[in-house]
């Protein structure tokens, strides 16, 4: 049986990619299964957590029981949900993968082919994870992902050191990424980054099962 250690416990997790609008017919976005971040919200909701799954873009995945699933397309959208949801919260998981950039603008009819392939103007889209970390909220645990492409472990690790420091969650989860790995697939594999400076290997596995160590990490610097 799984332990019940995130009883009474509120959590928000992101799932999925997101997509920003070009013209009526196309979008802009990431790639995500939302298969992790269904994980993590599937894995916290049977150890006791009350749970919120905002999801953008996903595969066409199972809704995980007894969780509330807010489903949003854009990055802007994505953001409010988690700020709102978050507000209550004492864990924040952040496994989207955002698009980061967006149209400028939104054409209103579709772009014609024409003779010359268009040029898309962009602008930034908010960085969700740097909001939430700025956001005065004492003892609310920030959990980021990254996936890393390194020449090796040793790159991939250093890297990603940086990135937690950088973008000043409490845990980050690495993802080394390459051909295969990690988008699409059922498993995954990688690190667990903490702030107090630990290292954990996350070894191949299912995505529950890295959701679950997730999870202890995360009870163990609620406690
Ligand atoms: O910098 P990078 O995109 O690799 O960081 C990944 C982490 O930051 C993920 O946890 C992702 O959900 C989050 N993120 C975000 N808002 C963005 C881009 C990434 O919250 N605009």
């Amino acid at each position: 049986p799984l332990p019940r250690d995130l009883e009474g416990r509120r959590v928000v997790v992101s799932a999925g990619g997101t997509a920003e609008p070009l013209d009526p017919v196309r979008t802009l976005g990431n790639r995500s299964s939302g298969r992790q971040g269904y994980a993590l919200a599937r894995v916290a909701a049977q150890r006791g957590a009350e749970v919120t799954l905002v999801a953008g873009t996903t595969a066409d995945l199972d809704p995980p029981a007894a969780v509330e699933l807010r489903r949003v397309q854009t990055t802007r959208e994505m953001r409010d949900a988690v700020l709102d949801a978050a507000k209550a919260a004492d864990v924040v998981v952040m496994a989207a993968a955002v698009s980061d950039f967006r149209p400028a603008a939104l054409s209103v009819g579709k772009i014609k082919k024409g003779d010359e392939p268009p040029s898309i103007p962009l602008e930034f889209n908010p960085d969700i994870l740097r909001e939430l970390v700025t956001e005065d909220v004492p003892r609310r645990l920030v959990v980021g992902f990254a996936a890393e492409t390194g020449d090796d472990h040793g790159s991939v690790l250093e890297y990603a050191r940086a990135k937690l420091e950088r973008k000043g969650c409490d845990l980050l989860v690495v993802n080394a990424v390459g051909v295969g790995k990690a988008f699409e697939v059922e498993d995954n594999e990688g690190w667990l980054l903490g702030a107090d400076g630990t290292t954990q290997p996350l070894p191949m596995g299912s995505k529950a099962a890295l959701a679950a160590r997730v999870w202890d990490a995360v009870a163990e610097r609620l406690r």
